[in-house]
């Protein structure tokens, strides 16, 4: 297995070759042997701001999902697929997040791999279509099979996988909140009693 010292390297690699001048959001909290990795798409303009992820307005829908399985913000591993804000122009001339591009995803998939191998997490937690397809393109769209587990097999590694609904999508589709909540009692299920 890689070190973090090469991944750093590797990743400092990719941005000068595809995103020279912007900052590269890393993962953040509990590094060593987590219960959970919490897995998202890419950072927003909050968190590019600040260095790190689910900040913001997104920190506080990952506070939620923290009250409801009981850990801390610091007790978990939290990461994105894509480690660099995409965004784009807004009609009214400002700039926007928008989802990251299937080539994106490609440039950043082997770190994510990497990270999820060096992190070692008990699982992970994916949220929306984004990180479930890059571990795991078999996988139905996010409608579903959210709230089951998984597995994402990375080179030849099973991690066990529970992919949830992007907390963002709640707010534009408020009748997927019942789902994400029982998803989330899946998760702590699985902290309290194992499999
Ligand atoms: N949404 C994500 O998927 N990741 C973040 O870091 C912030 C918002």
């Amino acid at each position: 297995m890689g070190s973090w010292e090469t991944w750093q390297a590797e990743l400092d690699a990719l941005m000068g070759e595809h995103f020279p001048g912007r900052r590269a959001v890393v993962g953040a909290g509990q590094r060593v042997h987590p219960p959970l990795m919490f897995i998202g798409e890419a950072p927003g303009g909050q968190e590019e701001a600040q260095g790190t992820p689910f900040v913001g307005q997104a920190g506080q829908q990952l506070q939620g999902f923290l009250d409801a399985v009981g850990l801390k913000r610091e007790e978990i591993w939290i990461s994105n697929t894509v480690k660099v804000r995409p965004t784009r122009i807004s009609p009214s001339g400002s700039v926007a997040n928008r989802t990251p591009t299937p080539q994106e995803v490609e440039w950043f998939l082997s770190l994510l791999q990497q990270e999820i191998l060096m992190v070692h997490p008990g699982f992970l937690v994916t949220l929306g279509n984004v990180p479930l397809h890059a571990l795991d393109p078999e996988a139905p769209t996010i409608g579903g099979c959210h709230g089951t587990w998984r597995k994402a097999v990375i080179h030849g590694i099973p991690i066990p996988m529970i992919p949830l609904y992007h907390p963002a999508s709640l707010i534009y589709r408020p009748v997927l909140r019942e789902a994400y909540q029982q998803d989330m009692m899946r998760v702590k299920e699985r902290l309290l009693h194992g499999e």
